[in-house]
């Protein structure tokens, strides 16, 4: 598939902030291993670990590069999406997830971080020793606005934004537009699982708003996973204070 191909509606001077993340295949890499010990998607040593029925992806091998410079000065991590086991629910990971698997993954390869999650399912919120959860509709500015309230967040202060939830552009924006604030200047905000109709409104968006933000487009490539799935994901700094 052609992604710099104009027919298909996305501006193409964003475009190319894009690039390609081959699959690495790495038995030491420690969030590699971490995924499997706490049962999280975004990467693994070994598929017989993945407790689910899709492969994983390998977001690791991106997040190894960029955060692994920063693994001890990293002080504060968000994420939204807990990882609810309900199967009723949208963007569930199925009766064999495991709330809190990444959040526990951030914990460890973080050691002096405090990691705040947040999910729209609060049947799988808790909290334990420097991870703490709270209720977050990531479609509702206002809810977004009592989980920082509630998670005591204050502006410029957040390290690393992750945004694992309900995966719709439009959720994205909602979040992305509410939270922003939060982040440091020189912190990284990722959207994860983007798929490629949804690169193109990012894209878009992103062109209107570049005087603010540089949004890098990472395609990770990977024989578990079908070319042109969603194994996408957004990474965005803030260019200037808001
Ligand atoms: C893919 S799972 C997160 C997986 C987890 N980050 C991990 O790697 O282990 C997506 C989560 O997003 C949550 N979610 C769905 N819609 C949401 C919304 N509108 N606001 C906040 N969270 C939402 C789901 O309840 C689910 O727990």
């Amino acid at each position: 598939m052609s992604l710099t191909n104009n027919s298909i509606g996305h501006k193409n001077d964003v475009f190319n902030y894009g690039f390609y993340i081959q699959y690495l295949k790495n038995d030491s890499s420690l969030l590699n291993t971490l995924s499997d010990k706490y049962g999280s998607d975004k990467g693994e040593v070994s598929s017989n670990l993945n407790p689910y029925p899709w492969p994983s992806h390998n977001y690791t091998d991106f997040y190894s590069l960029v955060f692994g410079l920063r693994r001890n000065e990293v002080k504060t991590v968000v994420e939204c999406g807990i990882g609810t086991n309900n199967p009723a629910l949208k963007s569930s990971m199925g009766v064999a997830g495991k709330p809190g698997a990444s959040l526990r993954l951030w914990k460890e390869y973080f050691p002096n971080a405090n990691i705040l999650g947040c999910d729209i399912d609060d049947d799988i919120l808790f909290s334990e020793e420097r991870i703490n959860t709270f209720h977050c509709d990531q479609t509702s500015p206002e809810s977004i606005k009592s989980f920082l309230s509630n998670a005591e967040i204050i502006e410029g202060s957040v390290d690393i934004i992750i945004d694992d939830g309900l995966h719709e552009y439009y959720a994205g924006v909602c979040f992305f537009e509410n939270i922003i604030a939060s982040l440091r200047l020189d912190g990284i905000y990722i959207i994860e699982d983007v798929t490629h109709d949804d690169i193109i409104k990012y894209k878009n968006y992103f062109y209107e708003n570049n005087a603010a933000f540089e949004a890098r487009f990472v395609f990770l490539k990977s024989p578990l996973r079908t070319w042109g799935d969603d194994n996408n994901l957004i990474c965005i700094t803030r260019k200037t204070i808001l």
